[in-house]
């Protein structure tokens, strides 16, 4: 038996904390950005209570409130909605009917004020969510540098359709246009950049945006609101802040919502598709649940294997949607993987998000804590074990990461989605086994492949690319590099998002055609010489 491991001592007492990384001041936003106008919520506010706890001189923690934001109703979801609407105006809007280079010269105002930002939004990343200063460092720059490279994408794109076709006696030009009102939600985990990773290719191709951010992660727009407000023409950008179940399925049954860009379950998705009116109108570009599984054949190599599963598994408390939720390990190496798994889960720093090195942070809130127990109860009561010293243990929003053994069909851990630092082991046998937990998963984001017999991956990895979209050989699951492209199958996500991806994702093709004349090309000439339209040109992009 080991010794439990006194988790509150990682909170700190309160003058513990180090003075670069508090926050001063409690954040009580009332602000959110609308028509153009950095407008005063004056009703009822939401306190935000971080993960991170402090500990009272009595030896009690509690989480600390670091803010509040509003609480806003429908009567604001409507107007917020109709100024977007009013920013588009059917197409006929200055954004909409912007040059593409107008649009970027935009893009690099807002990012230029959003990297003067970078302080505030990495430390109330860390306050909000619990992601550790280096990732929180990592989000932020992540983001900035995807916002540079899909404008490289878009000065791409759109130069390549800078010219006229000519097919069978018609002249045309094709370029990419916007699809109107995009209603953008991202999730807590990622709350920065994969909310961004919607946002930004969507208002490049001209849509106009109502972005609710996460429940967890919201104050951190806070320092970019004005960047919103500024850096675009008005109604291009506006923010809200209300119950989602109150506004969301309200926004989308007023058939004024084109483009529903949700990183969230796919339980929600169904739902508010659902509302619209004519659901041909609605385009989804949705990020869903995944349970990424890896399997460990017998000839694997356990160092690769095991450090790549305990990343893959664990990294930000295994609170990521590419994170690899289910270890198959071949029976005749369990024993020895798991011995040097939870080994190297020994060596991970438990603490708070400003020290360094650390891996496991805290969580958003008790809830998860009691979830994750829940769940490894039932599995033990069911048969399992959990292997690893200390494993499960809690205090308040820390939980120490739990591997359980042997994970069986009928446990919740086997199919759920556990999103956080506990990791279920199965084994098999023939690798058909393994082969048969992907197919008959309803997820379908990616799956990791451990071993180095070429005949036995060759073969594995053919079914496999028809069941997911990434089947990652030694190495763990992930999203980047960026230009990948980040997509799943069943219940995992609907479209694609990488760089280039996500502005084909936000845009559709519209061409204009025209006879193959002398009178049409004259007219084509002096519409390109005289710069009548933004669609009809020539010019590139440098
Ligand atoms: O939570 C989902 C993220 O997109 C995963 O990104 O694989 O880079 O951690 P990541």
């Amino acid at each position: 038996m080991n010794p439990s491991i006194q988790l509150s001592q990682f909170f700190p007492s309160p003058e513990d904390i180090p003075s670069e990384h508090r926050l001063e001041t409690p954040i009580h936003q009332r602000a959110y950005v609308v028509n153009g106008q950095l407008a005063t919520w004056s009703g009822d506010m939401k306190r935000v209570l971080s993960p991170i706890c402090v500990r009272a001189t009595d030896g009690s923690v509690s989480q600390v409130e670091i803010g509040s934001y509003p609480v806003m109703g429908v009567a604001e979801s409507d107007s917020i909605l109709e100024a977007a609407g009013q920013a588009y105006d059917s197409g006929r809007g200055e954004w909409p009917t912007m040059p593409v280079s107008k649009r970027i010269e935009c893009m690099q105002e807002f990012v230029r004020q959003m990297a003067a930002q970078r302080d505030l939004v990495v430390k109330l990343l860390m306050w909000e969510i619990g992601k550790s200063l280096a990732d929180s460092r990592k989000e932020f720059d992540r983001t900035v540098e995807y916002i540079q490279a899909t404008i490289v994408a878009l000065k791409a794109q759109d130069n390549e359709n800078s010219r006229f076709t000519v097919v069978e006696g018609t002249i045309g030009q094709v370029r990419r246009t916007p699809l109107g009102v995009v209603l953008c939600m991202g999730p807590y985990n990622y709350p920065l950049n994969e909310t961004f990773c919607t946002l930004i290719p969507a208002l490049l191709m001209g849509n106009t945006v109502v972005l609710k951010p996460p429940q967890y992660g919201t104050l951190l727009f806070w320092p970019l609101l004005e960047a919103f407000r500024t850096a675009f023409p008005k109604g291009v950008v506006n923010t809200i802040y209300a119950p989602g179940e109150l506004v969301v399925p309200r926004m989308l049954a007023s058939g004024k919502v084109n483009v529903l860009a949700l990183i969230g379950s796919s339980r929600v998705a169904d739902h508010l598709k659902k509302q619209h009116p004519k659901s041909h109108r609605l385009r989804a570009v949705l990020g869903l649940d995944a349970k990424n599984a890896a399997i460990v054949l017998p000839d694997a190599d356990l160092d690769v294997a095991v450090k790549e599963c305990v990343q893959g598994a664990l990294s930000f408390n295994g609170q990521r949607c590419t994170a690899l939720k289910m270890l198959i390990v071949h029976q005749s190496i369990v024993a020895e993987f798991i011995r040097r798994f939870t080994e190297e889960v020994r060596k991970l720093k438990v603490g708070m998000p400003w020290e360094a090195g650390v891996n496991i942070t805290p969580l958003p809130g008790p809830h998860r804590t009691a979830y994750m127990t829940e769940a490894i109860t039932e599995a033990v009561d069911k048969g399992a074990v959990v292997v690893n010293a200390n494993g499960g243990e809690h205090c308040a929003t820390l939980f120490y990461p739990a591997v359980v053994y042997p994970v069986r069909e009928g446990m919740r851990l086997f199919r759920e989605e556990q999103f956080g630092p506990v990791v279920p082991v199965m084994t098999f046998d023939d690798v058909k086994e393994a082969l048969d937990y992907v197919m008959t998963s309803d997820h379908g984001q990616q799956v990791s492949i451990f071993g180095t017999d070429p005949d036995e991956i060759g073969a594995l990895v053919d079914p496999l690319v028809n069941q997911v979209c990434r089947v990652n050989i030694n190495c763990q699951c992930q999203r980047g590099p960026d230009v990948f492209p980040f997509a799943g199958r069943k219940d995992s996500a609907e479209g694609t998002l990488s760089v280039a991806d996500a502005l084909r994702a936000f845009s559709i093709r519209s061409m204009v055609a025209l006879k193959e004349t002398e009178k049409s090309k004259q007219l084509l000439n002096a519409i390109v010489r005289d710069h009548s339209s933004n669609f009809i040109n020539t010019g590139f992009i440098l």
